[in-house]
């Protein structure tokens, strides 16, 4: 049989002319003039083979191509019928490729974080998905029947520790502090700070809305050496969160109250979007309250057998989410769990 390159191009023309009248687009990779290609191919001898081959393959991948411009990703996929019964020697179901699955954008901006805080000095730590009340509140200066662990209503297991005590779903990053204070206290003998970060996740029982999510991701930061001040806290902050917004900015300091830093702050940053003028990000406010911190409590110090009459520390504790909303414009926090393709693709 003759080697028919004017043939090939035919087809193309032929197949990319009916991809318009087809009503799923990939439907053409399955035309039987490609078919016929094919069959065409083992009938040729070795030298044409290699030529006419490339030249199919390479009308395929365009073919592919042209179709995967015009099919969403979630096209792409089969629902799989899980009520079929097993069928060992099925062929494996048709996922989502590795190509086109893209880091998390929390996943990315904590990355970024991480390098920011990593520059600076601070280690990084990871937190707990399940942790016990005393990590919870007492290494925190919430002492039992403490009113203040209202604020903090998480999730609780049935199943208790030794003091009795269900563990908990961690309300915020700071069940982390205890323990970063212990592991870290030889730097102080060493006439070195402690300085790390926890960025993690958290649980709250939460009523949802645009603003509010049960699982949400905070980052913690402790620094402890001898005679820190509130002045060394502010400037980390704002060198921080200049960093992050690339951009100058203001920060505002509400006192506040945390049993476990004293004082204890508010801090709000000017809007990185209108510069105080007032928009719709920050309720025409001008400043976005960000995040809380303060001087660690002697307590604090003294649960982690910490001499507070020889250092001190600051901590403070921010929400993840809303930092990347802010950066991003994104206006319902749900969006971070949803598992929209069209959301998540944004940040590919
Ligand atoms: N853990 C506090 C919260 O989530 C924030 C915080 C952290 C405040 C560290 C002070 C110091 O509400």
């Amino acid at each position: 049989m003759e080697y028919a390159h004017d043939d090939v191009r035919h087809v193309a023309e032929t197949l990319f002319a009916r991809i318009d009248k087809l009503e799923n687009p990939r439907d053409i990779l399955r035309a039987k003039e490609i078919g016929e290609l094919y069959a065409r191919l083992r009938t040729l001898n070795d030298d044409q083979k290699a030529t006419f081959g490339a030249e199919v393959n390479s009308l395929k991948q365009a073919l592919r191509k042209e179709v995967s411009g015009r099919t969403s990703v979630a096209d792409e996929v089969r629902a799989i019928d899980v009520t079929a019964p097993m069928d060992v020697n099925c062929s494996v179901p048709n996922f989502l490729s590795h190509e086109a699955g893209s880091e998390h954008p929390i996943t990315k901006e904590i990355a970024l974080i991480t390098d920011i805080f990593a520059a600076m000095g601070f280690t990084v730590e990871e937190s707990r998905e399940l942790d016990d009340q005393y990590h919870m509140f007492e290494t925190l200066n919430f002492p039992k029947g403490h009113p203040a662990r209202d604020d903090y209503d998480t999730f609780t297991t049935v199943q208790t520790d030794a003091d009795g005590e269900g563990f908990v779903a961690p309300a915020h990053t700071s069940t982390m502090q205890n323990r970063i204070l212990k592991k870290y206290k030889a730097n102080l003998e060493a006439n070195e700070a402690i300085a790390a970060i926890v960025p993690d996740r958290v649980f709250r029982n939460e009523d949802l809305d645009a603003r509010h999510e049960h699982t949400f991701y905070q980052i913690e930061g402790v620094y402890v050496a001898k005679e820190v001040t509130a002045g060394m806290l502010v400037a980390t902050l704002q060198e921080f969160l200049q960093a992050y917004y690339q951009k100058e900015l203001d920060v505002r300091m509400n006192p506040y109250y945390f049993p476990f830093t004293e004082p204890s702050f508010e801090f709000a940053l000017s809007c990185p979007f209108c510069e105080k003028a007032g928009c719709k990000v920050c309720g025409h406010e001008g400043w976005i309250e960000l995040l809380g911190c303060g001087l660690i409590h002697p307590n604090v110090l003294k649960a982690a057998e910490i001499d507070p009459t020889v250092y001190t520390g600051f901590a403070f504790g921010c929400g993840i989410d809303r930092l990347v909303m802010m950066k991003h414009g994104i206006e319902d926090i749900r969006l971070f769990h949803s598992a929209k393709l069209e959301f998540l693709r944004q940040f590919a």
